[in-house]
């Protein structure tokens, strides 16, 4: 039997042989496309290079492209495990011809793979053309030899592929398989057609035209190939089963259900082992993907998704959480063909066996309660939409789990009952959002948050995603379209702009379209889960629906992360160094600094600073990988995570490890955080502690930068030394000994300079004349302008020569008067140094004076009045 595996290599294979470049699946999210929930079909990545917006280096391409329907436009959950062929994740085959080969091309590519290759039998092969399409069928029967009767003409959309309401389309051509007569059903275009005998295995997509807007198109820029085989349909025909589930990678998944379970896999839980497969894969390959359980968006898809497979093991009777022990039956079909399942395994069954532990207790009530609730109802009575919603609301019950549930029985879900159920709640949020700020534009931003659920955040994956305008907003006013020069706010449904949060600031860049450009200047949250774009419109006019593409500023978002991944090592370094008190009190990440507030009661030394600064460097270098995980707040706390706050009970968060793990520990550094992060620690360059202070009582601000920002700093401290050293024309490494000598001889020769100015003061060497009055001795001096500070040591050494007397000096520095009167010992019952001084000051024009009997200073701002001042002093002694 020729394997899934197999047969997916063969069909590369044959490709590659072929000239085709072998293309990795892309992304279930789709990051070139704003009008798509997931990916849903081969050419999703391809779709700016059929319209020629992008060129890549090959002309041919082939590809296994995971793919998911479930919600939006292509929702098939609903009938997923209850029929033969509906999937929310499946593989679609493809090759590709970008502008290169065309129709006779392709049709010859496919029928011999699948005749010579694949060995097909011809006569079990049928095709459908597009009615108006003759060069189709005329090449079919020239190429494949098919007689007129299988080569059928089918008039409608259905042999027209469109990826959507807009984008690249063209007339298809689609191969099918019959399955002989013992199956009931008829070709395409009968009315049974629907039956199970004829299976759609190939669509050959003519690519020729570009849809925009709806209805209206134009000719692709060349005619192209885009193709899709579905692996699962084609798998089972090639394995010679009439069910995807019995193909071989399907039927190992539900044996892994029926152990894990216990349940026979052809018994009654038939169908619950189907969606336990089907779920299990769809699950995996999107949690692989980045997306997240979630309330909204394409995290609510998956979270329906999930919830709906874990009522199936519930109803199978499983006590503990098993959907997370499925993985490794995923992983052993699928891991080699696609090896980000295999990268993501502990991701995948941690956010599985998370959802289900949260879910399982609300679960089991939530059943008791609708069992009760139907068990009221008349025959074929709709279940109340209150009680649906009431499921919804508090049991987590996503309203097509309460659907599923009630599958088969003789009752409905009053849809239009919860949706209005669901109004009433939304308006009572509204009411109750007591908001700050203007309340027009709050109004506004609270009819989007209802009309358009939650922004996805698309930012810790990409810096560049395509989008669709979902409102513009101007002056508080929400607008259909604004011109050049307005001031916009701007929601997408998508974007990688990361909205101002949790101390990192927002993200700016570009939104463009073909002649629309918008400078983004800022990104904020709005009612917690919106992300508002503002900036301004610098070309063209943007409208709500617009297509565009939002691209980050990535030097500056680069330099963001790793302040704010250089955080979460000061943080942790700071409680290492200085203990368990340390908690963040505040924090702000910019592209140019860090600022981290702490609870901490004293100032830090500085070598507890230069401690931190070197652990965090040496985390730096060490350059171990930064990751991020979603999980329980328990068990984010149970891993030894920091900082818990204002999450809920019960919430989810995103935990973000750096450094090697340690004994107990799964990393050096563990902390739960919604920002954006480097990928690994040496990405952060440098770090550098700039500044240290207080913020208020027992709270400290530490200032730090990192990378370039360090950089530079560190280079212009090293230029101001070099202008140092050249100064002192030595090296820069002998500066600070060369600058201490000369401090060491300046501070000599000002201790010369004010010996030689008292010698200079005190009259030279020949010493100071001395007056006598009133037979004492008296030696007035009008010094100049020596400092004030040396007067008194000038008046003790002219109180020792005049022996008995008076000594009185005045000086004139710094523009004011400085006096010091000295009366010797023997003389102070006569004399008070403190009067004399204050005669002297008001001279000066001063007031007071201070000091003791025998030594008085004081002060005086007429520094004319010098000399009067020695007067006054030579008066008081007559
Ligand atoms: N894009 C085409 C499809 O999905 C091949 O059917």
């Amino acid at each position: 039997m020729t394997s899934t595996n197999d047969i997916r290599a063969t069909f590369l294979d044959y490709f590659a042989a072929n000239g085709h470049q072998i293309v990795p699946s892309s992304s279930l999210v789709p990051r070139n496309d704003p009008t798509l929930l997931f990916t849903n079909a081969g050419m999703v990545q391809f779709k700016n290079v059929f319209t020629g917006q992008e060129t890549r280096p090959y002309a041919r391409a082939t590809t296994a492209q995971k793919v998911v329907r479930a919600g939006g436009k292509h929702n098939d959950l609903d009938n997923v495990g209850y029929t033969a062929r509906h999937h929310t994740f499946f593989e679609m085959m493809g090759n590709f011809s970008f502008g290169d080969y065309f129709k006779p091309e392709a049709i010859e590519f496919a029928w011999n793979l699948i005749t010579r290759n694949f060995g097909l039998p011809a006569e079990k092969l049928l095709v459908t053309v597009y009615a108006e399409d003759e060069d189709a069928a005329a090449l079919w029967r020239k190429i494949a030899g098919l007689p007129d009767q299988r080569i059928i003409r089918i008039g409608t959309s259905d042999n027209f592929w469109r990826m959507g309401d807009t984008g690249p389309c063209g007339p298809c051509s689609e191969i099918f398989y019959d399955h002989g007569p013992d199956v009931p059903g008829g070709p395409p275009g009968s009315p049974d057609e629907d039956g199970d005998r004829f299976v759609e295995i190939w669509n050959l997509v003519f690519m020729q035209f570009f849809e925009d807007p709806p209805g209206v198109r134009s000719p692709l820029p060349r005619p192209s190939i885009d193709t899709g085989m579905g692996l699962e349909r084609f798998a089972a025909i090639m394995q010679g089963k009439r069910d995807n589930y019995d193909t071989d990678t399907m039927r190992a998944l539900i044996l892994a259900s029926a152990e894990v379970t216990g349940q026979d896999p052809d018994g009654p839980f038939r169908a619950s082992h189907r969606v336990v497969a089907d779920h299990l894969r769809s699950t995996s390959f999107l949690i692989a993907d980045g997306v997240l359980p979630s309330k909204d968006g394409r995290g609510y898809v998956l979270r329906r998704i999930m919830r709906r497979a874990m009522r199936h093991l519930h109803m199978m009777g499983t006590k503990e959480t098993v959907f997370h022990r499925l993985v490794p039956a995923l992983v052993r079909q699928m891991g080699a063909a696609y090896p980000e399942l295999v990268q993501a395994e502990a991701l995948i069954r941690e956010t599985m066996r998370g959802e289900e532990e949260r879910f399982k207790a609300m679960l089991e009530r939530g059943l008791t309660l609708l069992s009760d609730e139907t068990a009221k109802l008349g025959d074929g009575q709709k279940l109340p939409g209150d009680v649906a919603f009431k499921l919804y609301d508090t049991f987590g019950f996503p309203l097509d789990l309460t659907q599923d549930a009630l599958r088969g029985g003789s009752h409905e879900v009053d849809v239009a009952g919860f949706d209005a159920a669901m109004q009433v709640q939304r308006e009572r949020a509204r009411a109750a959002w007591s908001g700050s700020g203007d309340s027009a534009t709050e109004t506004v931003w609270f009819e989007a948050r209802d009309t358009f659920g939650a922004t996805e955040f698309l930012g810790y994956a990409t810096e560049q995603a395509d989008a669709e305008i979902q409102a513009i907003v101007s002056k508080g006013q929400s607008v259909t379209d604004a011109p050049a020069g307005t001031e916009v706010a701007l929601l997408l449904n998508q974007t990688p702009f990361y909205g101002e949060s949790g101390g990192q600031v927002g993200d700016t860049g570009l939104i463009t379209a073909p002649g629309l450009r918008i400078a983004v200047t800022d990104t904020q949250k709005r009612l917690g889960d919106l992300l508002v774009h503002s900036g301004t419109v610098i070309e063209g006019t943007v409208r709500v629906g617009q297509a565009v593409t939002a691209t980050v500023d990535h030097e500056r978002r680069s330099a963001i992360r790793a302040h704010h991944s250089a955080t979460h090592l000061l943080h942790e370094a700071l409680r290492r160094r200085l203990g368990a008190h340390v908690t963040q009190k505040g924090s702000l990440n910019a592209p140019d600094r860090l600022r981290f507030d702490i609870s901490q009661p004293r100032p830090l030394t500085p070598e507890e600073i230069a401690e931190v600064e070197a652990e965090v460097n040496a985390r730096i270098r060490e350059n171990s990988a930064v990751t991020t995980r979603p999980m329980s707040q328990e068990e984010a706390v149970a891993q030894g995570a920091m900082a818990l706050f204002g999450e809920k009970y019960g919430d989810e968060v995103r935990v973000v490890f750096m450094g090697p793990a340690e004994e107990n520990r799964p990393a050096w550094s563990i902390e739960l955080c919604g920002g954006t992060h480097v990928n690994r620690t040496g990405d952060i360059g440098l770090f550098r502690i700039t500044s240290e202070s207080g913020v208020s009582a027992g709270i400290r601000r530490i200032e730090a930068v990192t990378g370039k920002t360090a950089e530079t700093a560190s280079i212009a401290t090293e230029q101001r030394l070099a202008q140092v050293a050249a100064m002192l024309r030595v090296s820069a490494a002998e500066a600070p000994e060369r600058l201490a000598v000369i401090l060491e001889e300046r501070k000599v020769m000002e201790r010369q300079i004010s010996d030689l100015q008292r010698k200079l003061a005190s009259g030279g060497d020949g010493g100071a004349s001395t007056e006598t009055i009133n037979g004492i001795g008296f030696i007035a001096r009008n010094v100049g302008d020596l400092p004030a500070r040396e007067l008194k040591p000038l008046a003790d050494s002219l109180r020792q020569q005049v022996g008995s007397g008076v000594v009185a000096l005045v000086s004139i520095a710094d523009g004011k008067g400085s006096v010091v009167v000295s009366v010797t010992a023997d003389l102070t019952e006569r004399f008070d140094a403190v009067e004399l001084v204050r005669a002297a000051s008001a001279a000066m024009g001063g007031k007071g004076g201070g000091g003791r009997r025998d030594m008085a200073q004081a002060g005086g701002p007429d520094v004319s009045q010098a000399d009067a001042a020695l007067d006054a002093v030579r008066k008081s002694l007559t």
